[in-house]
């Protein structure tokens, strides 16, 4: 099938790369022209596992082409992808106005037999917004919603492997192309009204971070009343309603969806006139948990950071991606600072510009009194710490992540703080 995916960012990238391995051609279309220079050549914007291969393969097998130019993008298309930003406005509401900009500049181009599909995450009721914009402009091309739920770092093997599709919309020609154009992937294809589509995503992201945030608020608890998290998460996991997923005590969410998608959905609560104080409670208590981990640094010197110099590993906003957008890092990095310390960091993949980055994870704890364990990254596992205790002015490792074995810790000299395990 001949398919279009305008965007070139995340989502666009590993959707243009995973429809080309389904053997569909896809053209991308991208506004930037040096992206466009760096994906001609064999260049990916992102660090994403999986991804350069797929891409590769595509362009080999010229399934692939990219365009700066969007009209020339849809050209020939059964299908459109959107692919396109929407970011928080000052409200948390997600801005739509890049999306409507891109469909009332690309309706001339639209044929009536193209479908276009909204794949970015988009307020309730953005569907039904776009058909109005394409009627105004005599367009009849389709709108379907068809969410994605790619997470960062295992995005190739989610858009390969994923449990569902969720494909809105009205009519059935429609869903029986976007069937064609999945098929050959094991997702179960879960066909419904745009409006269910759209809120489902919402729905999704927000049970995550809620599930999350309940697990860590039961890791602090767990400090409080001097429970070891690990045992009563074991214990609360085997109950199969609940299961052992989604609930690894750590500094709270971050990256480019669950800090967005939440407070977009209060917003779309609001609009509606719903009261949903639980999602309220989950966006302030996931603060709270950078928080919380800052006083707890504080703590171990004694109330002051003054002069304190504090090595971190990780600055990502988790493992296996190079994204440090709303990173857990960098936000509790930044609340060490503003307390007197001062940082240096080291990531395996991430930049930051926010602190000095250190040439490696020796080099980081060089002279540093604490060093914090920000990103569950394995590769921190294979450091040697009777090295990390060397290179250190003093002691003592803050481990955000659970991530290090404790008596390894302690065998390399070093002392040991973590996440819900106080007797530990
Ligand atoms: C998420 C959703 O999973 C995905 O379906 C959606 O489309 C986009 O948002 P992503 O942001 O890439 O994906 O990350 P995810 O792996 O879901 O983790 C989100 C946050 O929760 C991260 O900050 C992560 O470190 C944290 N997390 C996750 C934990 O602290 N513990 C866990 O057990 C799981």
């Amino acid at each position: 099938m001949q398919v279009t995916v305008i965007g070139a960012g995340y989502v666009g990238l590993v959707q243009s790369a995973g429809l080309a391995h389904l053997g569909h051609s896809v053209r991308l279309g991208e506004t930037s022209h040096d992206r466009i220079d760096e994906l001609e050549r064999g260049r990916l914007p992102i660090y994403e596992p999986g991804l350069h291969e797929l891409f590769e393969r595509a362009r080999a097998n010229n399934l692939i082409s990219f365009h700066a130019d969007n009209h020339a993008a849809v050209e020939g298309a059964e299908v459109v992808f959107l692919a396109l930003p929407t970011p928080p406005d000052g409200d948390g509401r997600a801005d739509l106005s890049i999306i409507e900009s891109v469909v009332r500049d690309l309706a001339a181009s639209l044929t009536p037999s193209m479908i276009l599909v909204v794949k970015s995450t988009v307020p309730v009721g953005t569907n039904a917004r776009l058909r109005t914009l394409l009627d105004e402009a005599g367009c009849s091309a389709s709108v379907v919603s068809n969410p994605e739920f790619l997470s960062e770092g295992s995005a190739v093997d989610d858009f390969l492997k994923s449990e569902r599709i969720i494909i809105g919309t009205e009519h059935p020609s429609d869903a029986e192309v976007l069937r064609r154009l999945y098929e050959g992937l094991p997702s179960k294809l879960v066909f419904t009204d745009p409006i269910s589509a759209e809120l489902t995503k919402y729905a999704a992201n927000a049970y995550l971070a809620t599930r999350l945030t309940f697990f860590n608020a039961i890791s602090n608890l767990s400090e409080e009343v001097g429970a070891d998290v690990v045992e009563v998460l074991r214990g609360v996991g085997l109950d199969r309603r609940i299961g052992e997923h989604f609930m690894r005590p750590g500094p709270g969410y971050g990256g480019s969806c669950f800090p967005k998608d939440t407070s977009a959905m209060l917003t779309i609560a609001r609009d509606a006139g719903y009261h949903f104080p639980i999602l309220e409670a989950v966006i302030q208590t996931d603060r709270l948990q950078r928080t919380r981990i800052a006083d707890r640094i504080e703590a171990i010197f004694d109330g002051s950071l003054e002069g304190a110099v504090i090595g971190f590993w990780g600055a990502a906003f988790k493992a296996g991606t190079d994204d440090t957008r709303e990173s857990p890092a960098l936000v509790i990095a930044k609340e060490l600072e503003s307390r007197g310390a001062s940082i240096r960091m080291w990531d395996p993949e991430a930049e930051t510009s926010e602190f000095a980055m250190a040439t490696g994870p020796i080099d980081v704890v060089d002279e540093a009194d604490l060093l914090v364990v920000a990103t569950e990254w394995p590769e921190f596992l294979r450091v040697d710490l009777s090295e990390v205790a060397k290179a250190m002015r003093g002691d003592t490792v803050f481990d955000a992540r659970n991530l290090l074995d404790p008596s390894v810790v302690r065998s390399a000299g070093l002392t040991y703080h973590c996440l819900g395990r106080p007797r530990i």
